[in-house]
């Protein structure tokens, strides 16, 4: 993991989970659709884990459940373990949740050889190559694993583009994977169950508004030169906006979850 990335994610670590919305909702709703999954043996794992809003969301709807969380930030991991900490200290007193400390452009650790169930959301697109990555996902899994992923892709943020395009200033978004390209790794490898483009809008008095919770989680890393006052000031004033005044900012957000064949069957 770039080091740039990492520290700021972990500048931002403690706060973390209040200002990450959309990331709690897109994982209670990805654990939504693998809490019935048949699961076969083997280890299971939250990729890029962060500070474990995934595997939280899914040790809840489906209770004894044992998820690792993997990731290449520290601070997020103790942050998570902290508030579970909390949080049991609230309820009944629970094991604490096994984490790992790895940067998952090094491919996967063999512990997770053989998995029974690998889950990512919002991490995919942070890594080098994520097809690859992908392809390794599916390939770690055991016959009858499942896979379960949540990640942005291409055509989000049309109108941060758009003004980019108009006030003749970068976009210094993060470029995202296509979504084209994900499925055409996933689909050879699994049964899909669900293939889908979600978009999420959010609407805010200025562009500006509606990019801070990325800075406020640490998610505002970009390979782009940052803009200057000036460069904001012309991106702002070509911000696309209703008729009413707000701006909005949206995310196409492909969730995907798929079924290595199992032992004995075809395809
Ligand atoms: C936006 S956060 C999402 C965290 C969590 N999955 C969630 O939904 O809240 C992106 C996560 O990807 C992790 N990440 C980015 N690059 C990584 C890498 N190379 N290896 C492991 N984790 C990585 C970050 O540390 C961070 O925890």
């Amino acid at each position: 993991m770039a080091d740039r990335v990492r520290l700021a994610f972990s500048r931002r670590a403690r706060h973390y989970n209040a200002a990450a919305s959309l990331q709690r909702a897109v994982a209670w709703r990805l654990a939504r659709h693998c809490r019935h999954l048949p699961l076969p043996a083997g280890p299971m794992a939250d990729l890029g884990a962060g500070t474990g809003l995934l595997s939280n969301a899914l040790e809840q709807q489906r209770p004894g459940l044992d998820l690792l969380r993997l990731d290449a930030c520290a601070a997020l991991l103790e942050q998570g373990a902290r508030q579970q900490t909390e949080a049991s200290a609230l309820a009944s007193p629970a094991a604490a949740a096994t984490q790992l400390l790895w940067d998952l452009n090094d491919g996967l650790p063999d512990g997770l050889d053989g998995a029974a169930l690998l889950v990512s959301s919002f991490a995919l697109h942070w890594l080098e190559d994520p097809c690859a990555s992908l392809g390794q996902w599916c390939d770690a899994l055991a016959p009858g694993g499942w896979l379960g992923l949540a990640v942005p892709i291409a055509g989000s943020f049309p109108q941060w583009h758009q003004a980019a395009a108009a006030a003749g200033v970068a976009c210094t978004a993060l470029p995202l994977p296509e979504g084209d390209r994900l499925l055409a790794v996933a689909a050879p490898r699994l049964q899909l169950r669900l293939a889908t483009s979600l978009r999420f809008s959010q609407r805010g008095p200025s562009g500006r508004s509606l990019l801070r919770p990325m800075g406020a989680i640490g998610a505002g890393s970009s390979r782009a030169k940052p803009l200057g006052v000036g460069g904001w000031r012309r991106l702002e004033a070509h911000w696309p906006h209703d008729p009413d005044g707000p701006r909005s900012l949206s995310w196409d957000v492909l969730l995907l979850l798929g079924r290595r064949t199992p032992m004995g069957l075809k395809r």
